[in-house]
């Protein structure tokens, strides 16, 4: 299986990481074109890979051409593909919020995989949500299935408003967790706590409240219940988040970025 990466940058390099460390997939069989000798340089060192400055040889012979520039050069790298792209390659985008009409339109090919993962693919932990349309083979789907395992999570889902919806939740997903995580150290920094120290124990209680409500079959609201002594400390700070609104805020966050994907998407 030969992948083709059209644009070397963070996304591209967490996918490449995965694989390799995974061992879906060996040096030889991933390729990249990127404008930028640095990314270039940085990639071939890191990983062993072929580097290319010409996007017509990072995509000779590859089975998936993965299209992981920003949204923005859509139209550039569209036109360095049409007419280059094989009947039985397809062509796998990550580009936010681009959607599959958009892509076929572009690169005048109908076998396309639109995906949406989040940073943490970077350590491992992603969370991949993806679609295609009905002319990608069966193969090829086991083994984007696969290569999305090696960066963390996937879901398949076959309607693209998922994805859409996916983009607000899992993609942009990270930006909250860490505003959050931000404020929390903030907060235990004022209170008088070393820097390091409130960190650790900010990041610690968020990575063990996610595996606590991973491994258990309670509600997130029973298991913050459980937290909850009456009349205790942390009914107090509940009550603070409530009158802040701290719930519809997040709620009205994710539909502003699901509105903007869609607003995105449209142009
Ligand atoms: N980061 C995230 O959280 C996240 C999550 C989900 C999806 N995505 C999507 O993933 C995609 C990549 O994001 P990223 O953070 O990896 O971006 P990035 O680090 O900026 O990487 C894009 C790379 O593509 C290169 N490039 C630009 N034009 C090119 C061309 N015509 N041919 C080949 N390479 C070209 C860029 O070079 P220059 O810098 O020299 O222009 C850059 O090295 C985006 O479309 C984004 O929507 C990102």
């Amino acid at each position: 299986m030969i992948l083709g990466f059209v644009g070397g940058g963070l996304m591209a390099e967490a996918i490449i990481k995965g694989c390799l460390d995974k061992q879906v997939l060996s040096p030889q069989e991933i390729r990249v074109v990127d404008p930028s000798e640095d990314r270039r340089m940085h990639l071939s060192k890191t990983f062993d890979i072929q580097v290319y400055e010409e996007v017509a040889d990072a995509i000779n012979h590859a089975d998936i051409i993965i299209i992981a520039t920003k949204p923005q050069h859509l139209e550039e790298v569209s036109s360095q593909l049409k007419g280059i792209i094989e009947s039985n390659q397809v062509v796998l985008s990550i580009l936010a919020g681009i959607k599959i009409d958009t892509l076929t339109q572009a690169f005048n090919h109908e076998a396309v995989i639109r995906v949406m993962p989040n940073t943490p693919a970077q350590v491992g932990m992603g969370m991949s949500v993806w679609t295609t349309t009905n002319k990608v083979s069966s193969s090829i789907k086991d083994a984007t299935e696969t290569i999305l395992e090696s960066l963390g999570e996937q879901v398949y889902v076959a309607q693209e408003t998922y994805l859409d919806m996916a983009t607000a939740v899992s993609a942009s997903g990270p930006a909250y967790v860490f505003l959050f995580i931000e404020a929390m150290i903030d907060a235990g920094v004022y209170l008088g706590l070393p820097r390091d120290t409130a960190k650790k124990l900010v990041l610690q209680t968020v990575q063990g409240s996610c595996q606590l409500a991973l491994s258990s079959a309670q509600h997130p609201a029973q298991l913050k219940d459980a937290v909850t002594s009456p009349g205790g400390t942390t009914a107090a700070a509940l009550l603070v988040l409530e009158q802040r609104e701290f719930k519809a805020a997040v709620m009205q966050a994710i539909i502003a970025a699901y509105d903007k994907s869609n607003k995105l998407g449209a142009r």
